[in-house]
């Protein structure tokens, strides 16, 4: 057994055959092939054919009634499952969804700044409590209570913190405004 690179996109499209009769419709089938000629042509176009993998496949349990359903699987581990897919949207198939790449580089930011806010709130209570020992993190909510958390290394640290906790604010506040506002288009 060998391993192989995998490609950068692998689109698998269903390409399957109900009976007409069948309450889930007649399948993706003909829509399906059509779609997936339409990738191919692409792909081979662009000589990107180690790269960029199209398959054929059985009924993926979506059963559209118009398009196809298709699954992407990205190198990076992405996954997105896409109904009702048409012969119009194979260029888009082919290409990184700008509005997911931007989702994903949001979640990652806010990830690194919870960690970030986890680590300074640590700084920050752990030098509240070498001032006044026992106090409690909702003791230090309330600084003007305590006259030993006068400490301008405290305040300096608290500060940090704060700008933290404000950058993280403010970009889930501008991912949930761009969220919105791709819905509405
Ligand atoms: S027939 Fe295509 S998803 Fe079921």
């Amino acid at each position: 057994m060998l391993p192989h690179p995998p490609p950068s996109r692998h689109v698998l499209v269903c390409v399957n055959e109900r009976d007409p009769a069948s309450p889930l419709g007649t399948g993706c089938g003909a829509r399906g092939e059509a779609l997936y000629a339409s990738l191919k042509d692409l792909v081979t176009s662009r000589g990107a054919q180690r790269d960029v993998w199209i398959t054929r496949t059985h009924c993926l349990g979506i059963c559209p009634r118009a398009g196809a359903t298709c699954v992407t699987l990205d190198a990076s581990g992405e996954r997105r499952v896409l109904s009702g897919v048409e012969r119009a949207d194979a260029q888009a198939l082919l290409l990184p969804d700008p509005a997911h790449e931007e989702r994903i580089a949001t979640a990652e930011l806010l990830d690194l700044l919870r960690d970030l806010e986890e680590l300074q709130a640590g700084k920050v209570i752990d030098l509240a409590r070498r001032l006044r020992p026992g106090l409690t993190d909702e003791d230090i909510r309330n600084p003007h209570d305590f006259p030993e958390l006068a400490d301008p290394d405290w305040h300096y640290a608290d500060g940090v913190l704060t700008g933290i906790q404000s950058v993280r604010s403010a970009i889930a506040a501008r991912a949930r405004r761009r969220s919105a506002e791709n819905r509405e288009r």
